[in-house]
C-alpha cells in the first residue's frame, strides 16, 4: 500500500454510535456501526453512562468486524485515526483508549481528529475532485455551524453557529412533542412526506435586525416555542402538517443562510454534513437553491451523514497523505473541542 492510498482504521465513539471504518486512501473498505440508540429511546435522549457502557461492549467486536469485512489484517494498517472531541467525555474516552492501545500494540501512528471536521471530510470518500475553498453547513445533534475552509484538512473558520439548540436537537425535541419517538430527525422526515406546509412557523435570526452580527447565526428556540404553542392551541392538529411545516422552517433557514455565506465570501462550493444532512427535504431544497445560485453542492449519501467511522478514517488518511505529523500517543479527549482544530498534533 503506497502512502498515497494509506490504509487507515477510524474509530468514532463521540455519542451513541460505536463506529469503526477502514479506508484505503479515498476508498471505503468497511464501515461498521453498532448503535445504542434503542437503549436511550425510553429516556428521550442519549444518556452518557449508558452510551459509555455500550461502547465498551461494542468497540473490540466492531474493530474485528471492520478488519474482517475490509479483508485486511490490523498489521497491514498505516495508521489509526480516532475522534478525540467534541462529544461526551466518557464515550470519547472509550474510543481514544482503544485507539491508543491499538497504535501502541501495532506500533502505528495515531491521529486524533475533530468529529465536526470529519463530518465535512467524509466528502473525500464520495467525490473524485478534491474540495478547494468551500462553505460547509454542519448540522448535527450537537452543532449547527456555517464554516469557511480552504481545504478539508486545513483550519476551519466559523462564520456562524446556533445561539441555542442545534438543528438535530430541534428535530429531536419537536418529534418528542409530536409523540414520534427518538431520534426525531428521521421520524419527522418520514412523517413530513405525507403532510403539507400549512403553518407559517417563524424563521429564527432572519429579521432585518439580525443581518448584522447574526447574519450567519441560527436560533431554533423561538421555532420550538411556536410549535409547542400551536399544539396547545390546536387540539385537533394534523401531525403530518406540523412535521412538514416545522421541517420547512428549519431547512429554509439552513439553506438560505449557507447560500448567503457562499455569496458573501465569493465561494462557489457548498458542502453539507452531519446527521441532519440526511434530511430529504434539506437535500432537495439545497439542491434547488444551489442550482439557482450557480453553486456546486456536495452532500454525502445519507448513510455517511450520521456518525460513522469511515469519516474519521478518511480524515486520518488525508492527514497522513498530506504529511501532517501524527498525534502524541496517549492523547487526551476534549469534549468541547472547537471546529477550528482538524486534528490533535
Ligand atoms: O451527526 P449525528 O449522527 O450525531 C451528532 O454528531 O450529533 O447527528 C444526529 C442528529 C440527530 O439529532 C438526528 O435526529 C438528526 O441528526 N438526523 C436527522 C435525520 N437523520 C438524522 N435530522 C433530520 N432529518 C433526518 N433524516
Ligand atoms: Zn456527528
Amino acid at each position: 500500500m503506497t502512502q498515497s492510498q494509506p490504509l487507515v482504521l477510524g474509530i468514532e465513539t463521540s455519542c451513541d454510535e460505536t463506529a469503526v471504518g477502514i479506508v484505503a486512501g479515498r476508498n471505503l473498505l468497511s464501515n461498521v456501526i453498532a448503535s445504542s440508540v434503542d437503549e436511550h429511546e425510553r429516556f428521550g435522549g442519549v444518556v452518557p453512562e449508558i452510551a459509555s457502557r455500550a461502547h465498551l461492549e461494542a468497540i473490540w467486536p466492531a474493530i474485528e468486524r471492520a478488519a474482517r469485512e475490509a479483508k485486511i489484517s490490523l498489521d497491514d494498517l498505516d495508521a489509526i485515526s480516532v475522534t478525540a472531541g467534541p462529544g461526551l467525555v466518557g464515550a470519547l474516552l472509550v474510543g481514544v483508549s482503544a485507539a491508543n492501545g491499538l497504535a501502541l500494540a501495532l506500533d502505528k501512528p495515531l491521529y486524533g481528529v475533530n468529529h465536526l471536521a470529519s463530518h465535512v471530510a467524509v466528502d473525500l470518500l464520495t467525490h473524485e475532485k478534491p474540495v478547494g475553498p468551500a462553505i460547509a453547513l454542519l448540522v448535527s445533534g450537537g452543532h449547527s455551524s456555517i464554516l469557511k475552509l480552504e481545504s478539508l484538512t486545513g483550519s476551519y473558520e466559523q462564520l456562524g453557529r446556533t445561539l441555542d439548540d442545534a438543528a438535530g436537537e430541534a428535530f429531536d425535541k419537536i418529534a418528542r412533542l409530536l409523540g414520534l419517538g427518538f431520534p426525531g430527525g428521521p421520524l419527522i422526515d418520514r412523517e413530513a412526506k405525507s403532510g403539507k406546509v400549512a403553518i407559517d412557523f417563524p424563521r429564527g435570526m432572519t429579521a432585518a435586525k439580525d443581518q448584522g452580527d447574526h447574519r450567519f447565526d441560527f436560533s431554533f428556540s423561538g421555532l420550538k416555542t411556536a410549535v409547542s404553542r400551536y399544539l396547545k392551541a390546536t387540539p385537533q392538529y394534523l401531525r403530518a402538517d406540523v412535521a412538514t411545516s416545522f421541517q420547512e422552517a428549519v431547512v429554509d433557514v439552513l439553506t438560505m443562510k449557507s447560500i448567503d455565506a457562499c455569496k458573501a465570501s465569493g465561494i462557489e462550493t457548498l458542502l453539507i454534513g452531519g446527521g441532519v444532512a440526511a434530511n430529504s427535504r434539506l437535500r432537495e431544497l439545497a439542491g434547488e437553491r444551489a442550482k439557482k445560485a450557480g453553486l456546486e453542492l456536495r452532500i454525502p449519501p445519507a448513510s455517511l451523514c450520521t456518525d460513522n467511522g469511515a469519516m474519521v478514517a478518511a480524515l486520518g488518511a488525508q492527514l497522513l497523505s498530506d504529511g501532517v505529523s501524527p498525534s502524541e500517543l496517549g492523547i487526551a479527549v476534549d469534549s468541547s473541542a472547537s471546529v477550528s482544530t482538524t486534528s490533535w498534533i
